[in-house]
């Protein structure tokens, strides 16, 4: 399976997919890597890793419209099968979320539905919860909304600062991420009902409580 990653910025997320292909525990392809913003550290990840890249500047664009309209002739072209947000920092359309429905795949620092949009560690410590985490999910029109693929939950400890859990989290997002592309790539993954049901899934190790006594 083809993939294309749609990145903003740092690209960690992406490395992890890359890091995963080359050690071949990735069986999708990471054919193209966009970027909406020019010159971002993660388009320099791709090119080392000898990945094609495109920047398509949504500045450069009259509307959102025109704006995806450039990006899925970019994606058509590669023959990408499937598409993965890591990062991006743009709102899609409805008219393309429609079009790459359940071809369409983002990563959240937060167990959704929980902590939506952005500041989700600080709105975690906030709230006084004792696990957060991370999320891989098929995108809806709305945002961070979408049958749930796999989810990592990160315990959150007396001490910590936004930083601190948001480099934890990451951790977990790095393994998550290629986890979830792979099982996608190779036909494991069906939503039914508006949720993603996993073929062959085995159970996760024993229920975490924190604090633990
Ligand atoms: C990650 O925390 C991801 O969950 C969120 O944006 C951040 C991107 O980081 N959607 P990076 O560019 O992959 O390093």
């Amino acid at each position: 399976m083809k993939i294309a990653v749609l990145i903003s910025g740092r690209g960690s997320n992406l490395q992890s997919l890359i890091d995963a292909q080359a050690r071949g525990s990735l069986s999708a392809e990471i054919a193209l890597v966009i970027s909406n913003v020019p010159n971002v550290t993660g388009l320099e990840r791709a090119r080392r890793a000898g990945i094609s890249v495109k920047t398509i500047n949504h500045k450069d664009f009259t509307d959102r419209e025109a704006f995806e309209g450039a990006l899925h002739t970019a994606l058509s072209e590669a023959g990408i099968e499937c598409v993965c947000l890591a990062g991006f920092m743009r709102l899609l359309t409805d008219s393309f979320v429609n079009d790459w429905a359940d071809r369409l795949v983002n990563i959240h620092p937060s167990l959704l539905p929980s902590f939506k949009g952005l500041n989700t560690h600080e709105r975690a410590l906030d709230a006084g919860v004792r696990f957060t985490g991370c999320t891989v999910h098929f995108v809806r029109p709305e945002m961070d909304d979408g049958p749930v693929i796999l989810q990592a939950a990160v315990p959150i400890l007396p001490d910590d600062d936004a930083d601190s859990l948001a480099a934890r989290v990451l951790e977990q997002e790095h393994i998550i991420y290629p986890l979830a592309v792979d099982m996608i790539s190779n036909g494991r993954v069906l939503v039914e009902n508006g949720q993603a049901k996993i073929k062959g899934a085995g159970p996760p190790g024993a229920p975490i409580i924190n604090p633990s006594g």
